[in-house]
């Protein structure tokens, strides 16, 4: 056995950390060819695993359980010498015919590529695809990304990312699915689903309540049965149910006391029972904090190293601190997953990523996830025979656009736009401006005109080139990133200033916003148009300038709220720690001590049901824009609403397209439950997206689950329908719902 001292190299940072080889031979990725009878493909996955398992050695079991370093550590463990460079790399069974597993972070698309010499599709952000409001695009979102994996040598995602938006000011709000339970659950649940269905391990994180970075390793997080229940965790419930994801990753944060990988009411009571999950759950990096507290609550894996899953779960077994059978549903969980997935029988071949494949599906995804959020005096679509001079200022728009940061950062092809050529490796806390430049998309629209551009850095400068110009487009950023959060929703340095500036010297100014979450509008009143582009990915340009000059109609919704202001929100500033303890700490102890415990803060989400729509509802507050919220350049007329009882609750109505342009509409379904309950005023409970031609008119159904319209009773242990009158809403927004109709449901 040999001791390695290494540095972790993936996040900048000389963290010296141990781990401990074990002496396995090493296994290259292994079809599963052989005649073993679990080769046995019309056995079930269970039925497989456990052929398996009765040939196993407690070594190469206890070898499944743990990580084996990441690739870029420094020396690097001989065990890690296969690893294909991603997050994350088991070691298989070959004897056995049971293949490596090779895990790759993959948000918005396979990270690292640039590193591994290879290219990724980076697809406009989870939460971008989440203001699609279209599982079948969440599906072939999930299933570019799983190809891209395959083609890449990964057979296992590290992604699929649903923490609600509780606080919208988490560094991580882009590579989630917004605010709304069944929204999110419903999304990722698709996304996942078209990613396992390219025989990948898919998993969904970080489970749970893991709703902001700072102090995220530190923090406890304090909540009710209830309202976990009926809010974050509601989306797993539903993520998981729609995918049957592989795998369930485990969050830094504590929560009611105990960290999420070492929690038994989180792993063992929710997840595993409540829920069947038949998956294995594999921990944060370095979320591990135990080895017989976490087996017994019902973690199966560590990740990225072996500090409790190694020699000293080898130790807690033969001493009979963790029993044999506890440790053998670990192993057959995940060899259970391996089955399932198809990457024992179908693993991953190394072959040429399908660049012009991916840039369709990147296009597709963010021509459909931009909300057009104003349009005053129908400022848009821009007619381009019109036009004779356009300006195009600010955030870097004439080279690229923005992307999410941390571990879900994809590397731009060509490194990043603002950057010399060669000079743009994604690094852990720098923006990353992918080259998708919306200046030279616009110049494609506007052939004859002049179109100019000024960086914005001077707002008075910009003006007068505003003011000299017919229309006027500022393009503002927000950038996040993993391991930070934002103070405010505000938009840095002085692009309100810019804004304002520009609107006040062209009365046709449009804003085009690359933002992860929610921002704050001052200027809203003084501009004609806003567009919001999220982070839009590889083809973000393209996109944006087909929704501006009207070769596409916008058809995408908010899938959260957008405050006045942060005063607005539940906790009007972050709740920070008292000292920074993340992995950018700068402290070569770190990892250490992260995984020894930080000390302890608290956050209270005393706001409880009340997330996102529902805390602006119940108490009451204006917002600047609604969840659900997105216009059209076409209209639509909703009537005839019939709420029908019975095994499912059905909604139908009439939709009709009043307009002269085709378009979608993403046609929402709210509830507002019997007084009795007790919940916030509504809450979503279906919604239809339906392509309508100009003119067209179409009966649209909405079936709504009935747990959907329950609440958690925490005495019962279960969900309940609470009997009482039930009103049902429907329309274009959380704030513009023409129909309405009762019912009483027992
Ligand atoms: C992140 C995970 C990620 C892991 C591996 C952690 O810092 O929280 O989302 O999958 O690193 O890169």
């Amino acid at each position: 056995m040999v001791w390695l001292a290494l540095s972790l190299r993936r996040k900048m940072l000389p963290l010296g950390f141990l781990f401990l080889a074990l002496p396995l031979s090493i296994s290259a990725q292994s079809p599963g060819t052989s005649n073993h009878p679990w080769m046995n493909r019309s056995l079930s996955p269970d039925q497989r695993a456990s052929l398996v398992l009765k040939e196993m050695t407690l070594d190469e079991k206890i070898s499944m359980l743990h990580g084996t370093g990441m690739k870029d550590l420094s020396p690097i463990s001989p065990l890690a010498v296969h690893s294909n460079g991603g997050a994350g790399y088991v070691v298989g069974v070959p004897r056995l015919g049971i293949p490596d597993i090779q895990m790759s972070d993959a948000a918005y698309g396979v990270r690292n590529s640039g590193e591994n010499g290879r290219y990724s599709t980076a697809l406009p952000s989870n939460l971008a695809g989440a203001a699609t409001w279209d599982v079948d695009l969440a599906e072939q979102y999930g299933a570019l990304i799983g190809r891209e994996l395959r083609a890449q040598g990964y057979n296992m995602s590290l992604g699929g990312g649903v923490n609600l938006t509780r606080e919208p000011r988490n560094g991580r709000t882009f590579e989630y699915m917004g605010e709304d339970p069944i929204l999110a659950g419903t999304m990722v649940g698709h996304r996942i689903k078209g990613e396992q269905g390219q025989h990948v391990i898919g998993d969904i994180k970080h489970y749970a309540l893991n709703d902001q970075e700072s102090g995220r390793n530190a923090v406890n997080v304090n909540v009710d049965e209830r309202a976990m229940r009926e809010t974050d965790l509601l989306a797993f419930e539903i993520g998981l149910r729609e995918s049957d994801a592989a795998a369930v990753m485990c969050s830094y944060n504590r929560v009611n006391g105990d960290y999420a990988c070492e929690n038994k009411h989180l792993l063992a009571d929710v997840l595993k029972k409540d829920w069947n999950f038949a998956g294995f759950v594999v921990s944060d990096w370095q979320a591990t904090h135990s080895t017989a507290k976490a087996s017994a609550a019902g973690l199966d894996h560590e990740e990225p190293g072996e500090i409790f899953y190694g020699p000293a779960m080898k130790k807690a077994v033969q001493s009979g601190q963790v029993s044999m059978a506890e440790l053998d549903d670990h192993v057959r969980r995940i060899l259970r997953s391996m089955f399932a997935s198809g990457v024992v029988d179908d693993p991953p071949q190394k072959s040429v990523v399908d660049v012009v494949g991916g840039f369709e599906v990147a296009q597709r995804a963010a021509e459909q996830s931009i909300v057009l959020l104003k349009n005053e005096g129908a400022q848009l679509p821009l007619n381009a025979s019109a036009i004779r001079s356009l300006a195009v200022i600010g955030a870097h728009s004439d080279v690229g656009m923005i992307s999410g940061g941390g571990s879900a950062q994809v590397d731009p092809p060509v490194g990043n736009a603002i950057l010399p050529p060669g000079k743009g490796q994604t690094r852990w806390l720098e923006p990353m401006w992918f080259p998708s430049s919306p200046l030279k998309a616009i110049r494609a629209k506007l052939p004859r005109a002049n179109v100019q551009y000024d960086p914005g850095s001077d707002p008075s400068s910009a003006a007068s080139l505003a003011k000299n110009a017919e229309v006027a487009i500022v393009f503002a950023y927000q950038w996040e990133s993993e391991d930070m959060d934002l103070d405010s929703l505000a938009l840095p340095a002085h692009q309100d200033e810019l804004i304002a500036k520009v609107a006040a010297a062209n009365p046709h100014t449009i804003v085009v916003v690359e933002s992860g979450g929610a921002v704050t509008m001052p200027w809203v009143r003084q501009v004609n148009a806003i567009v919001e582009a999220w982070y839009a990915g590889s083809k973000g340009a393209d996109a944006v300038a087909n929704v501006l000059f009207g070769e596409l109609n916008p058809s995408a919704k908010l899938p959260i709220t957008f405050p006045l202001s942060d005063a607005d929100l539940p906790h009007p500033t972050i709740v920070k720690p008292p000292v920074k303890s993340t992995t950018q700490s700068g402290d070569p102890d770190a990892w250490k001590k992260i995984a020894a415990g930080l000390p302890l803060f608290q956050i209270s989400y005393d706001e409880g049901l009340k997330v996102g729509y529902k805390w602006y509802d119940a108490e009451k507050k204006p917002v600047l824009f609604p969840f659900g919220h997105g216009l059209s350049y076409t209209t639509y007329s909703y009537s005839n609403l019939k709420v029908e009882p019975g095994k499912t609750i059905r909604a139908s109505f009439t939709l009709q397209n009043t307009g002269t342009r085709d378009g979608a509409e993403v046609a929402e379904v709210y509830t507002s439950l019997p007084a009795a309950a007790e919940e916030p005023p509504k809450r979503l409970a279906g919604w239809s997206k339906v392509k309508l031609k100009a003119g067209e008119s179409r009966e649209v159904v909405v079936e709504i689950d009935r747990q959907y319209l329950s609440v958690y009773d925490p005495g019962a242990h279960g969900w309940k329908l609470v009997p009482g009158e039930y009103s049902f809403q429907v329309g274009g927004s959380s704030q513009d719902l023409p129909l309405k109709q009762s019912i009483t449901l027992k």
